[in-house]
């Protein structure tokens, strides 16, 4: 299954950002056992990269760094194989017909890692294929059909800075929001989600808290370091390499560390996208059987167009 062409080569392509939780605070737990969470998120300009193409009949190859893995985990369960099976669904049950297609995934997202890589490549699948089979869907329609495929998809969605609620289908985007110069680091362990939250201590924390609303990137970095990733302390006692690819970001210059999601990824903040680079070589030299990515990410849609 793997290696056949690159993303590159097909009609429509779509790039699937890394998410970063910023920020997670756990705040409640529903009564279907899903928790609460609020959320400061935003996206890497590295990920996953989706081709999409009409065909005979429906194709589906990998390659890029963790093809391997994903080919071997999924199974069955493959979140882009779902969300094509959905949005067809949802396309023939309004009247509409839509054609076989080849789907090619670039993974070098490291897999169950906390940065929302199958999800992210679920939401491109919607966006790739809505463009490809030209639907015109209504957006409501479309997150309903990306929160089926789970809790992150909507978010992924929009792949801009936000702030989200509830069990994370509740998306405010933050239109004024920097682009951080970032490091992503992974010890490449994987990391259960459903053991990370069974292990928390405590599930009624206080929410987040971003008043006044911060203007530029250094205000933006002291509300991020006031903030918590709740999921860190239970993730930590999972996986012992969380701590120590922490220290390894410190100590490469990193001026905020934190876990994001389940983990087991850290990211690092950096003062210019050249010092990540160099970190990202630095640390990839002492580690290079782990993971290590230097990124920019993604502004607010105001910051955008200025
Ligand atoms: O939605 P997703 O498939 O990513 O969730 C994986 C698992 O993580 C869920 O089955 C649940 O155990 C846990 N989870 C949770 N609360 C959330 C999101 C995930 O308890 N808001």
């Amino acid at each position: 299954m793997t290696g056949s062409g690159t993303a590159g080569d097909f009609d429509v392509r779509e790039d699937a950002r890394a998410k970063i939780n910023l920020a997670l605070h756990v705040t409640g737990r529903r009564s279907d056992g899903y928790h609460l969470l609020d959320m400061l998120v935003t996206f890497a300009g590295h990920g996953d990269r989706l081709g999409f193409s009409s065909a005979s009949e429906d194709r589906f190859t990998l390659d890029g760094r963790f093809a391997d893995q994903l080919s071997q985990d999924a199974g069955g369960d493959n979140l882009v194989l779902k969300a094509r099976d959905l949005l067809r669904q949802a396309i023939i049950e309004t009247g509409g017909e839509v054609r076989p297609v080849h789907i090619h995934l670039e993974k070098n997202l490291p897999i169950a890692s906390g940065i929302g890589g199958g999800s992210a490549d679920a939401a491109a699948t919607l966006r790739g294929l809505s463009h490809l089979w030209n639907t015109e869907l209504p957006d409501d329609a479309l997150s309903a059909l990306a929160v089926r495929l789970g809790a992150d998809v909507p978010m992924c969605l929009v792949s801009r800075p936000l702030v989200a609620r509830g069990i994370g289908e509740e998306v405010e985007l933050l239109a004024d929001f920097p682009s951080f110069a970032m490091v992503l680091a992974n010890p490449l362990v994987g990391v259960s989600t459903p053991s990370v939250f069974r292990g928390l201590v405590k599930r009624d924390n206080p929410p987040l808290a971003i008043h006044p609303r911060p203007h530029d990137i250094r205000q933006w970095t002291e509300t991020i370091r006031s903030l918590r990733n709740d999921l860190e302390p239970p993730a930590r006692l999972i996986a012992g390499e969380i701590a120590i690819v922490s220290t390894m970001l410190a100590e490469a210059g990193a001026g905020l560390v934190r876990m994001s999601g389940s983990g087991a990824t850290c990211f690092g903040l950096f003062e210019t996208p050249q010092s990540a680079a160099r970190a990202a070589d630095l640390m990839r030299k002492e580690r290079p059987d782990w993971y290590f990515e230097a990124t920019e990410t993604t502004p607010g849609e105001a910051s955008w167009q200025a």
